[in-house]
């Protein structure tokens, strides 16, 4: 297993459609450990593969507590099957978007299809912080950020501070 570099906004991969996952072999099994292993490591709750620059449809999320046994999540090929007109607000971040957090509103509940590592196709229901974050995972694999739901005023200075992040880190 290794720890991937994380994608920093802006970035054309953040911005682009994932590909569906088609070989179900080793490779993938790889992938989605790595991802695992690089969530972790950030740390972070969710992780999506064209954050590390693959453009494939695979997230990872856990969203457990910390006094709580690890919940790790592999979904590849996931797409929404449902979900609650009832919305909840929660605050979020991203690993491409170090440290900034902002308020979403997304559907408090979701019903998600998706693909295990060996391509056996099954169900889960999500809600609360997972319904949150496999929202914004999914997002991931269609191009689509969290700052993308806020004012353009915002999502201005947020990126602004990306770019100036990523010349100091290129400095480095
Ligand atoms: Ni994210």
């Amino acid at each position: 297993m290794s720890i991937r570099t994380i994608l920093i906004h802006p970035d054309a991969r953040l911005r682009k459609k994932c590909e569906l996952v088609k070989n179900f072999d080793s490779k993938l099994d790889n992938l989605t450990q790595d991802m695992l292993e690089t969530m972790y490591e950030a740390p972070g709750i969710g992780l999506a593969a064209p954050q590390i620059g693959v453009m494939l449809q695979v997230f990872v999320m856990d969203c457990a507590l910390k006094d709580e046994k690890p919940n790790p999540l592999i979904l590849i090929n996931p797409s929404i099957l449902w979900h609650s007109e009832e919305t909840s607000v929660h605050s979020e971040g991203c690993l491409s978007i170090p440290e900034q957090y902002e308020e979403v509103t997304r559907p408090k509940s979701v019903k998600v299809s998706f693909q295990n590592v060996k391509g056996m196709v099954s169900e889960i229901s999500f809600e609360g912080i997972e319904a949150t974050c496999s929202q914004h995972e999914i997002d991931h694999l269609n191009g689509k950020l969290f700052i993308d739901y806020l004012s353009n005023l915002k999502k201005k200075m947020i990126t602004d501070k990306m770019k100036k992040l990523k010349r100091e880190l290129a400095r480095k």
